[in-house]
């Protein structure tokens, strides 16, 4: 170590530059990083430990059934909840062939206070939106059928009957939780009476993602979101489907696979920052897989171990500032930012407060770059149970599938997508995926599944 110190990360060497500094700050940053290195070890995941992770993995969760897309209507509404912002959506399917789609959307924002408020205040302020919306479109006394992207695990009984399980990423309204979505927001309307829409299709963001790509690329079988929140949806054979009668054709599964390790399944691989992170949020104990990956959470992770370097006197001379100690104020968007180039570690650190020199600034960054190494680690290692799942299922020695993905985390990051795919190609040697970015899934793929639900409506009436 002649000059700085060396780690390893992300399977390359992080070498610190060094020439400018004084002969004993080898010495500091070489005794430093070591230390450093003891708090981020627990994050670093070998190939067997994600291979366990994967082999861990079974998919279970809440299925919605949908068939070939046809379209029948030409025009629809859609309402986006789940994701970074909460938007409604109209959709123009403007030339049948070519795959056109046209769409104009309005983003509303939804205040904190709601977000934890009661469930009618909610539905209230979607209806409102959905209200000022259908104004501004010209539309008001049109009845549309709506596809409503509602991303939290739900137990879908109808195509427009989805019970809602549990609140996730940050929502808490009161009376939601064990009650029909599609009947509140439905009552929602009704309180305003201004307006009327017309049939409802509930769809997880995931399975819109994948609708979304399917219609560019048919070979498209999984949906992945990374962003606000994690989770993947896939083709399931209907045989082994057993809450589902009929062992004919294949049925999408949302996998919910952000509760993966809510069973305790994942604790070897806990580090003592995921426990608080967990503690600390307002659903503790479930989610836990979300928790370690999602963009909701990970600039906290990032937060926390960067709180307790400095207070071990392992970064900013030991000195912290008010807001590196105020929660979520480290947001997960920095991570990307700081990743992207070292200046913008340093006017991040200077933003929050902190006094840092050369030294600080890397090792926020090999901070940030473990953490979100460990979060694509740990995606690859889900998405390579579900590839390989479908290839067994099929009875096939080498699969070649499609995935459509979403998310700001998956978007954004400047080395996720590539760690993720060279991960899940380790982990799934036998799968050959090609990932598909989807051009707004949450809209597009309501619309379709609206337009499914139509048809397949009108069939049986016909
Ligand atoms: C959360 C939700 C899930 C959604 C995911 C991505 O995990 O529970 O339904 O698909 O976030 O938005």
């Amino acid at each position: 170590l002649p000059s700085g110190f060396v780690s390893v990360s992300r399977l390359s060497l992080v070498v610190v530059q060094s020439a400018q500094m004084q002969p004993d700050t080898h010495v500091y940053m070489f005794v430093c990083c070591v230390q450093v290195q003891d708090y981020l070890e627990p994050f670093r995941l070998s190939l067997e430990k994600l291979q366990e992770v994967s082999a861990r993995a079974t998919p279970d969760g809440t299925g919605s059934n949908w068939r070939r897309h046809i379209w029948g209507h030409e025009n629809f509404l859609a309402l986006d909840l789940g994701g970074t912002n909460f938007r409604v959506l109209h959709v123009r399917v403007v030339e049948e062939e070519q795959k056109m789609l046209k769409m104009d959307s309005q983003i509303c924002a939804i205040p904190q206070e709601m977000m934890l408020g009661t469930g009618e205040q909610l539905f209230d302020h979607i209806a409102a939106c959905l209200g000022d919306f259908l104004v501004s479109q010209d539309l008001k006394g049109h009845t549309l059928p709506l596809g409503f992207t509602f991303s939290f695990p739900c137990e879908q009984k109808e195509i427009d009957k989805s019970i809602l399980i549990r609140w996730t990423k940050g929502f808490k309204c009161s009376g939601v939780e064990g009650e029909d979505v599609v009947k509140l927001l439905k009552e929602a309307i009704q309180r305003r009476g201004d307006y009327d829409i017309g049939s409802v299709a509930m769809v997880n963001d995931t399975v819109g993602t994948m609708m979304s790509c399917g219609y560019r690329d048919q070979s498209c079988e999984i949906g992945m979101i990374i962003g606000t929140g994690t989770n993947a949806c896939y083709m399931e054979e209907m045989k082994n489907v057993k809450r589902v009668e009929g062992e004919a054709g294949r049925m999408c599964i949302n996998t919910e696979w952000g509760g993966f390790g809510d069973d305790g399944s994942l604790r070897d691989i806990l580090t003592e920052f995921d426990v608080v992170v967990d503690e600390t949020s307002i659903n503790p104990g479930v989610h836990t897989f979300e928790k370690m990956i999602s963009g909701m959470y990970l600039g906290e992770i990032v937060r926390l171990v960067l709180v307790r370097l400095a207070k071990e006197k392992l970064l900013f001379k030991g000195q912290t500032s008010k807001d590196l100690l105020t929660p979520n104020t480290f947001q997960t968007k920095f991570i990307s930012e700081i990743e992207d180039g070292l200046e913008n570690a340093q006017n991040i650190l200077t933003k929050l407060g902190l006094k840092w020199d050369d030294v600080d600034s890397r090792v926020v960054r090999l901070v940030c770059d473990t953490i979100s190494s460990r979060s694509a680690r740990l995606c690859a290692a889900a998405l390579a149970t579900l590839a390989n799942r479908i290839r067994v299922n099929r009875g096939l020695d080498h699969l070649k599938t499609t995935v459509g993905v979403d998310g700001t985390v998956y978007r954004k990051h400047p080395n996720f997508s590539k760690e993720l795919q060279a991960t899940v190609r380790l982990l799934a040697p036998k799968c050959d995926i090609t990932f598909l970015v989807s051009e707004d899934g949450s809209g597009k793929g309501a619309a379709m599944v609206t337009a499914v639900a139509q048809r397949l409506a009108l069939q049986s009436r016909l």
